[in-house]
């Protein structure tokens, strides 16, 4: 996958991630770069093509696919986090969880599979995170949902093989954007995290591990589950 020359639409472009996306797919030489948003008017970046979009509603779901009809391009990055524990936690915030994790980004495969389609494949980018694979405690409503995104990447890869779309996950750890304000933790650099995946995307990966924390997850993943989970012992 070439990203120069490519027309590529990123979901949550106006702030964190989906900035750094905007930004440096223009850099690495895309033809076009649509920059949607919830809040378009909080797109400030130049170079881009702005677009209205909120991945959890269908309409506006279905207008972003009949406006960008040139896309090749697609990356899933919108997300929300709601420390929600799932036996204690609000059942509406869970809900919203998957809503946008997994409905938001399967509501904009769907629509978005047929463009790519029809413009030679392509690819598809879904952030996915370590909590796709491990949860933490207070963490469950999120984790579910980014579990649910993970298998939904794997559903998605295998169903777009026959039209030649990449379909690649990125799983990642604690990045320092809005999401991570409030953690006290090490974090990885947004813009080296989009680097990596845009080098991966470039290589035709399918699974694109970012970090560290990402690559000690997968290692941990074959081992017994008290070994992963040190609150159990
Ligand atoms: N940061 C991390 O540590 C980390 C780790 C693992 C995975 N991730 C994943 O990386 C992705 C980007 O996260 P981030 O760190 O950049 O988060 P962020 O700074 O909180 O930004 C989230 C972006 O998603 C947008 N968004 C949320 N719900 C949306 C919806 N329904 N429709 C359209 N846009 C929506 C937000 O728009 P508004 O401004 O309108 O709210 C914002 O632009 C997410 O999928 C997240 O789960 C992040």
């Amino acid at each position: 996958m070439k990203l120069s020359g490519s027309t590529a639409l990123v979901t949550g472009a106006n702030r964190g991630l989906g900035r750094h996306f905007a930004t440096a797919l223009l850099e690495r030489g895309a033809k076009k770069v649509y920059a949607t948003a919830r809040r378009p008017e909080q797109v400030d970046l130049p170079g881009v093509e702005v677009l209205p979009l909120d991945i959890t509603d269908p309409d506006a779901v279905a207008a972003a696919a009949r406006a960008a009809g040139d896309v090749d391009v697609l990356i899933n990055n919108a997300g929300i986090t709601t420390p929600q524990p799932l036996m204690t936690g609000d059942l509406g915030e869970i809900r919203r969880e998957l809503d946008t994790h997994f409905f938001g980004t399967l509501s904009m495969i769907r629509a978005f599979a047929p463009v790519l389609g029809g413009n030679g494949g392509g690819a598809i980018v879904n952030l996915l995170s370590v909590l796709s694979w491990r949860t933490f405690p207070g963490s469950g409503g999120y984790a579910a949902a980014k579990a649910a995104q993970w298998s939904l990447t794997e559903s998605a890869r295998l169903e777009l093989a026959g039209q030649g779309t990449l379909v690649a996950g990125v799983i990642l750890g604690a990045t320092d954007t809005d999401m991570m304000a409030g953690w006290d933790v090490p974090k990885n650099d947004p813009a080296e995290v989009v680097r990596t995946v845009l080098d991966g995307v470039e290589q035709d990966l399918l699974e694109i591990l970012a970090d560290d924390a990402a690559v000690a997850t997968k290692a941990g993943l074959p081992g017994d589950v008290r070994a992963r989970y040190p609150e159990l012992s």
